[in-house]
């Protein structure tokens, strides 16, 4: 008989555990508190549930403020509330700006301090791509959508003979990782006149969407999260994967850490759906492998069925999104290849804390006093 509190092996130091799942963030204990620095700036939200533009704001000029340690905390809590922040023509943002920029973004919102950004693991490939400046950064991964079909060609399609399943884009950064990315910051240096959008999708509403006695279950599971892809490129490749990879517990080659399916946003304290679904999640621990499936198959459901929980990004030149990984999915759209032009992004990743589940955390709607229906 599986057990249902499989461990998760991902060498938490975080103490206290229900159900294997860590409890508390020690470097972030408490919910932070916006503090008004952006009601300057003019805004508007995406959808009532998700997103945020600000439509005029340069990045630098929040980084060059003299209390941009202020603002940049107080944008770090509205993208964590909001599940993702865009800007727009941020045409004098450069790559070590950006990097700065993501970095601190997460520094100031209670990262463990040990932890900084991302290093993607298969940057030693001969087909890593480069900036638009020709250089390679180990803390930049370059969106190009032609060039990648080259790096990942070990992954095999699995039905090569029928229309794709998109629903296969949905993912959550770094997720393979033992500590996953808390923000992300995506930059587009070249954008076709249309496609290649990317959407986002709420954990926190879609975990508001499921009933309390079922929340309940899925709050004692954990998920295996598996991508063997980067071990099977390096040694496709003859390098070695880097390590470690902004985190001293994120090194090796295994990439299959398992995570909470439930977890608590640090910054916000709200629960969100996390390892339930997505790209890196391979399996649900301790049930059944139809159960595993069946539990997928309906986080993913209600992510296909409940679109007000979703933000739509149209690119353009120089727009600008920024994420927190840990309450949503996002999902690019492959179908660039139908449209004249070339999709090129520049991304950054901060390294966020081990996945934890505070059960006195409440939900989105609960904090808020939303009413679910
Ligand atoms: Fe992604």
């Amino acid at each position: 008989m599986p057990s249902t509190t499989e461990p998760i092996s991902n060498g938490t130091t975080n103490g206290a555990k229900f159900h294997g799942i860590p409890t508390s963030c020690p470097s972030c204990p408490e919910a932070l508190k916006y503090s008004g620095s952006l009601d300057q700036y003019e805004y508007f939200e995406i959808t009532p549930i998700i997103g945020r533009e600000y439509p005029a704001v340069k990045v630098t000029d929040i980084l060059n403020a003299p209390n941009f340690e202020q603002q940049i905390r107080d944008l770090a809590i509205i993208i964590s509330e909001r599940g993702v922040v865009f800007f727009r023509d941020q045409d004098n943002l450069n790559v070590a700006d950006q990097k700065r920029f993501c970095d601190l973004v997460g520094k100031f919102s209670g990262r463990p301090e040990e932890n900084g950004l991302h290093v993607h693991p298969i940057y030693r490939d001969p087909g890593n791509l480069c900036l638009p400046d020709g250089t390679t950064d180990e803390n930049i991964y370059v969106i190009n959508s032609e060039a990648q079909k080259k790096i990942y060609k070990t992954m095999a399609r699995r039905t090569p003979d029928e229309p794709r399943d998109l629903s296969r884009e949905w993912h959550s950064d770094s997720t393979f990782e033992t500590v996953p990315s808390d923000f992300s910051f995506l930059k587009m240096e070249e954008s076709p006149p249309h496609g290649g959008d990317t959407l986002w999708c709420s954990g926190y509403e879609v975990y508001d969407r499921i009933s309390p006695s079922f929340r309940a279950y899925l709050e004692t599971l954990t998920a295996t999260c598996a991508q063997p892809v980067f071990r099977s490129a390096a040694t496709a490749g003859n390098y070695e994967v880097m390590s470690p990879r902004g985190s001293p517990l994120n090194t090796g080659d295994e990439f299959a850490p398992s995570h909470p399916v439930v977890r608590t946003n640090r910054i916000t304290g709200w629960k969100s759906i996390f390892a339930g679904v997505g790209l890196h999640v391979t399996k649900i621990n301790g049930v059944y492998s139809f159960e595993d499936q069946m539990i997928r198959d309906y986080i993913m459901r209600l992510i296909t069925r409940n679109h007000d929980c979703i933000a739509r990004m149209k690119w353009s030149k120089n727009a600008c999104a920024i994420w927190n990984n840990s309450c949503v999915w996002h999902a690019a759209t492959p179908d660039t290849h139908l449209v004249e032009g070339n999709r090129v992004g520049v991304r950054a990743s901060s390294i966020g804390e081990v996945p934890y589940l505070d059960p006195n955390s409440k939900s989105r709607r609960e904090a808020l006093g939303i009413p679910i229906v």
